[in-house]
């Protein structure tokens, strides 16, 4: 006999109860709640050839990107495999697809969900893979088409709905469409207040349109939820960016110390990514962040010759830059040449194109080298999403450039990446200081004064 889970997709396994199990864990993985895999450990404890359980675990296990989980997933994978004869045409998808990530070929697993997907378009895990896995891999358009090609099929009758909407609020918001991004995070909050997700897509649309006062009181509004959520040191992140951006460090300081800090290693590599992306912008700002980058280097290092993600490599790089750690820096960046030339898994062309020439372009940054820096990073601006991560991000890589070209003296090259950082967002405080400090350089100090009161107006609120 052939169950269905609770949005009509077939499952090969005959008892209601571990399937109800399954459920409640994913809804702990889409909240960003309790202990997923805990709780589906403890199913599959009773139900050891529960197929989809197998499957639902080592999709989530898939998104941690860490060495150190690397084995659980493995064996979970095995354990599937196993039960190939026995899965249904949907759990074969699924197990295809962890395979080809296991293989290292993260754009298999994706086409490996798709064809899931558009065959079982209620299939909630598939679609929650394929988005996830796009922004990781930098998929821009993917990350919201993932959703559109199913979207019209879904309403608030099918469980889940609410999921549905933040995901694709994020890939809108990814893709310059603000107004729709928020009505659907929205839509989404409004079915489900708590959905750190929503919130998430709908900070991101504040921080792309500079809605500072605006991004600031709709994340403190719904501090209460997402502070207890597994997502929260990325959304305080976000809320210090709003802080940032007007010059508020004093803020930025408090949320670093007080809020966003992890004191001890976690079994979260985001947490970690979300400090050193902070302390890297203190720092670009010439801020004093004290011994900062110590606790965050020695959580960072275990790590250093891991060449899992890229993305991860450049920011355990510039805690290892920034708290003096040559020889770090030095088995991360070996052990990145060493995998662009060994190995063909989807991250070499990600650390080939983008992750070891930023992760060269902080060493250089640090060293005081900043014309190579600008050097560095000029050639591969337009290309940066194909390191992962969203736009919010990855514009440290775009800041990192013009501080270099400012310190390198380039005042032409600074005046040009400024201006057009003012172009997309005019109320940052930031960004018009930066007009201001290249005019300056290349002499012109009207102008440098006119920028400076634009940015003493904007701090002023
Ligand atoms: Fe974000």
């Amino acid at each position: 006999m052939t169950l269905k889970d609770c949005r009509g997709m077939p499952v090969s396994y005959n008892s209601h109860s571990a399937i109800v199990g399954m459920e409640k864990a994913h809804i702990c993985a889409m909240d960003f709640s309790g202990d997923p895999i805990g709780m589906i450990n403890k199913v599959l404890e009773d139900h050891p050839d529960f197929v989809m359980g197998h499957c639902f675990k080592a999709a989530w296990l898939t998104q941690t990107l860490e060495t150190r989980i690397y084995d659980k997933l493995v064996s979970t994978l095995k354990s599937a495999e196993a039960l190939w004869s026995k899965a249904n045409e949907r759990e074969q998808g699924h197990i295809n697809a962890i395979r080809a990530w296991v293989d290292g070929d993260f754009f298999g697993a994706v086409l490996h969900w798709e064809k899931v997907l558009t065959r079982y378009p209620f299939d909630l895990l598939a679609l929650q893979l394929i988005h996830l896995t796009d922004v990781l891999l930098g998929d821009v358009v993917g990350q919201r088409d993932c959703v559109a090609r199913v979207f019209a099929l879904w309403d608030e009758d099918v469980p889940g709905y609410e999921f549905v909407l933040g995901f694709y609020s994020f890939g809108l918001e990814e893709n310059a469409d603000y107004m729709q991004a928020e009505e659907m995070g929205r839509m989404s909050l409004a079915i489900r207040s708590d959905n750190p997700y929503a919130v998430h897509a709908v900070s991101h649309v504040m921080e792309m349109q500079g809605r500072q006062a605006g991004g600031i009181n709709f994340m403190k509004d719904r501090e209460a939820s997402w502070s207890k959520s597994h997502f929260a040191n990325h959304l305080w992140w976000h809320l210090s960016l709003f802080h940032l951006d007007v010059g508020q460090v004093d803020r930025v300081f408090d949320i670093y110390d007080n809020s966003l800090r992890t004191a001890q290693q976690t079994a979260d590599k985001y947490e970690e990514l979300d400090a050193a992306a902070l302390l890297w912008r203190l720092k670009l700002l010439g801020v004093d962040v004290g011994d900062r980058w110590v606790s965050l280097a020695d959580k960072w290092e275990p790590s250093a010759a891991d060449t899992l993600y890229a993305f991860n490599d450049v920011h355990a790089m510039m805690s290892f830059v920034s708290d003096g750690r040559s020889d770090a820096a030095k088995t991360l960046l070996s052990a990145n040449e060493r995998h662009i030339h060994h190995a063909t898994d989807a991250n070499t062309a990600m650390s080939r194109e983008i992750g070891l020439p930023f992760c060269l372009a902080l060493q250089d940054f640090e060293n005081e080298e900043y014309s190579t820096c600008v050097d560095r990073l000029l050639a591969v601006r337009y290309r940066t999403h194909r390191l992962g991560g969203s736009h919010a991000q990855r514009d440290i890589i775009g800041w990192t450039l013009l501080e270099a070209a400012l310190r390198a003296k380039r005042f032409n090259v600074a005046l040009a990446l400024a201006n057009e950082r003012c172009a997309l967002k005019k109320t940052s405080v930031q960004n018009w200081q930066y007009v201001a400090r290249a005019h300056k350089g290349l002499g012109d100090i009207n102008k440098a004064k006119k920028a400076e009161a634009r940015a003493q107006s904007l701090m002023a609120g």
